[in-house]
């Protein structure tokens, strides 16, 4: 995306909700955005997305707009806040895009829902109907409809923010898992910076009011990110210059220790 600007409505009641994005995504990457409340994080998704379109610049896929791709190739959401058909149950929203896409028969369609539904630990509810469910239940819910039909673009907004911490750690797993499985590109949004960190080849740290990128951080720590990747000094270092470039105030105060785009400590 090029010089990409988003205003919500017009006159002096306008919000301007991101400017002068630059941003290119690197095929099968996994790239997360942080920073505060507000800086526009979901808007930049569902801008990719083709949800909303852009007021300023524009964004290319393959040199295609997100809705002439996402045409053929339907991107995988996942929502803020869940977004599931409370008058279907959880195997029918599971299934919904797989039915939708007509993937295999009926019941290899059946068969793909249910085995996402046990992968984010939901068996024995595919019947129930999302109002009976809590929210982290619903939120694992959501995710299991987004990769089960297996989109080359997935879009995460704080998917696993309703989760409690050991949940959530096992989605992070089982979301490398697929990913590194399926070959995706991930654009995926979180308030958790070790968790920025833990998944993602880049993170991209936004400032607020308008919405622009301030830097983007190239994590370079070793893949699979087991227990001794995420003990290691330089896990803890990207999480301190994340912080420090969300927190460190407006001149941009340097990380305690700087790590350089290679990893290697400046
Ligand atoms: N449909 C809309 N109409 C008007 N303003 C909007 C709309 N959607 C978002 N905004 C504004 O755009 C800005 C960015 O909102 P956005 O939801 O993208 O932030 P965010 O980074 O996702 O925040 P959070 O971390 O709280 O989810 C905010 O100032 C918000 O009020
Ligand atoms: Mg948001």
């Amino acid at each position: 995306m090029a010089q990409v600007g988003k205003c919500f409505g017009t006159g002096a009641a306008a919000v301007r909700a991101l400017q002068g994005i630059t941003l290119g995504l690197a095929r099968n990457s996994f790239v997360s955005l942080v920073g505060h409340s507000g800086c526009g994080k979901s808007t930049l998704l569902r801008l990719v997305s083709g949800l909303e379109g852009c007021t300023e610049g524009e964004v290319r896929i393959d040199g295609l707009s997100p809705a002439e791709y996402g045409r053929d190739r339907p991107f995988g959401f996942v929502f803020q806040d869940a977004a599931l058909m409370p008058w279907k149950t959880v195997l029918e929203n599971v299934r919904l895009p797989l039915d939708i896409l007509g993937i295999g028969n009926a019941a290899a369609r059946d068969a793909q829902a249910r085995a996402f539904i046990e992968l984010v630990r939901l068996s024995g509810f595919e019947n129930r109907f999302p109002a009976h469910l809590s929210g982290g239940m619903r939120q694992r819910a959501s995710i299991a409809r987004a990769l089960a039909y297996g989109p080359e673009v997935l879009l995460m907004d704080e998917p696993f923010g309703a989760l409690d911490d050991f949940t959530r750690r096992e989605m992070g797993d089982e979301l490398l898992r697929i990913w590194a499985e399926r070959q995706s590109t991930v654009l995926f949004v979180t308030h958790s910076l070790p968790e920025a960190v833990l998944l993602s080849d880049r993170v991209v740290v936004l400032d607020p009011r308008p919405g622009r990128v301030r830097q983007v951080v190239d994590i370079d720590l070793a893949r699979p990110r087991d227990a001794a990747v995420r003990r290691s000094p330089q896990f803890a270092r990207y999480v301190e210059q994340l912080e420090s470039l969300i927190f460190g105030g407006d001149d941009g105060a340097p990380a305690p220790a700087p790590v350089a785009a290679s990893g290697v400590p400046a």
